[in-house]
């Protein structure tokens, strides 16, 4: 029996998105459906609108949801009908960096997460009986319904039975990826000085793991004041504006150089400033979406003497089935307080959310699409 859902369309940066009826393909054998209970809305799906990221368009994007299992396929042993879950990016499980567990470097990354179909070229959606792409991050959860997989699909655990899946819906992005930056991929030493540029839910969510780390000073870069304000509020011990001279302050603060600086911003300038204030074995790490025809330049002579460092960083080195239960954990324990960036829009509302992250107004707009009872 087909599935039927409503699910938001993008069409492209010039249309607004627009809900419409869809019907899902039938579950594969390592495949859930999962009624969404909420979707996180992040800057990678506004990447995807604008054509920076080439994801097939029209698409059905979203991949921060969240919801109820309401089936399974036959060999799907992560999660049973009932079952609360997070979604995130999907990974093959085959290839040299899935043996690892470092799946956010998948080889098989952008067949599994951004061709708008399976990895095996089948459509998961269909629209007016023709084919939609979708299975975006495996997920595609700006719907009702979606189906996700044994892969990229997180049971939330029983210690967070009481946190409603509205808020933890983020944390299979952009949280993972700036407190995964900070705990995972730069492994960032207690006593160090780190500079965030940014201050946007990775930004926030690498501030608040800063912390967590023991990292001092923990300095916010951002052009927006409220935000700073915020990030102040989370952990930064100095929050500069970046209209305002902010790289000579922070060489004023750290004569020394910072240990760490992570850019969110995928600004060129920004990220060259940033590595500029490296002390020596420092670790620039990079996670915003760039300009595809941006290239960094760098003092090799700096770089070689000091054993200084550039990481690409996605996802935050995340594995999943460890690193969102860990978080789940910091929350609780009230040091990872990521509910301050929420803001709750409904799903018809998705173009006011998408705006509201656009303008900064909102750190992180969350809609409700689903009742969770
Ligand atoms: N690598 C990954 O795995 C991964 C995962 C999630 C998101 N992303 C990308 O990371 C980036 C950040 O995501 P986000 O959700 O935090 O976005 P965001 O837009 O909320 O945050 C970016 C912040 O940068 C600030 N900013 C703009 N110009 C600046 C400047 N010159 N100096 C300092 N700050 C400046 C903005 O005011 C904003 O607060 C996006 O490009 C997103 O696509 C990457
Ligand atoms: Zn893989
Ligand atoms: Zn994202």
């Amino acid at each position: 029996m087909s599935v039927h859902a409503k699910a938001a369309i993008c069409r492209g940066s010039d249309e607004p998105l627009t809900i419409e009826d869809v019907t899902l393909d039938a579950l594969r054998p390592d495949e859930l459906q999962v009624r969404i209970v909420a979707c996180g809305v992040c800057h990678t799906d506004m990447a995807v609108r604008d054509q920076q990221l080439l994801v097939p368009l029209p698409a059905v994007l979203g991949h921060e949801g969240a919801g109820i299992v309401e089936a399974v396929g036959s060999a799907v042993t992560t999660a049973k009908p009932g079952d609360r879950v997070i979604l995130s990016f999907n990974s093959c499980g085959d290839c040299p960096n899935c043996e690892i567990d470092a799946p956010t470097y998948c080889y098989n990354f952008f067949p599994h997460n951004w061709t708008g179909v399976r990895a095996d070229g089948s459509p998961t959606l269909m629209h007016n009986g023709e084919k939609l792409n979708a299975n975006f991050f495996g997920q595609s959860s700006f719907a009702t319904q979606v189906i996700s997989h044994e892969r990229n699909t997180v049971r939330v655990p029983d210690e967070a039975a009481d946190l409603p899946l509205e808020r933890l819906c983020p944390l299979g992005c952009g949280l993972m990826t700036g407190a995964g930056a900070v705990l995972r991929s730069m492994k960032v030493r207690a006593g160090l000085p780190i500079g965030v540029f940014g201050a946007g839910t990775v930004g926030m969510a690498a501030i608040m793991a800063a912390k967590i780390a023991g990292a001092d000073p923990i300095v916010a870069v951002d052009v927006n004041d409220d935000r700073l304000a915020m990030a102040k509020e989370l952990g930064a011990t100095h929050a500069f504006n970046a209209k305002n001279d902010a790289i000579a302050k922070i060489q004023e603060l750290c004569p020394e150089g910072l240990g760490y600086v992570l850019d969110t911003t995928g600004l060129n300038k920004v990220i060259e400033d940033a590595w500029s204030l490296l002390a020596p074995k420092g670790v620039c790490g990079i996670v915003g979406a760039s300009d595809p025809e941006d290239n960094l330049t760098f003092n090799e002579a700096a770089f070689m003497g000091g054993g200084r460092r550039v990481m690409g960083i996605l996802g935050g080195d995340s594995d999943l089935k460890t690193f969102l239960p860990e978080l789940i954990g910091y929350h609780l324990e009230g040091k990872f307080p990521f509910e301050k960036l929420i803001g709750y829009f409904d799903f018809h509302q998705i173009n006011e959310a998408v705006a509201a992250s656009e303008n900064g107004s909102v750190v992180k707009p969350v809609l409700r699409i689903g009742a969770e009872g």
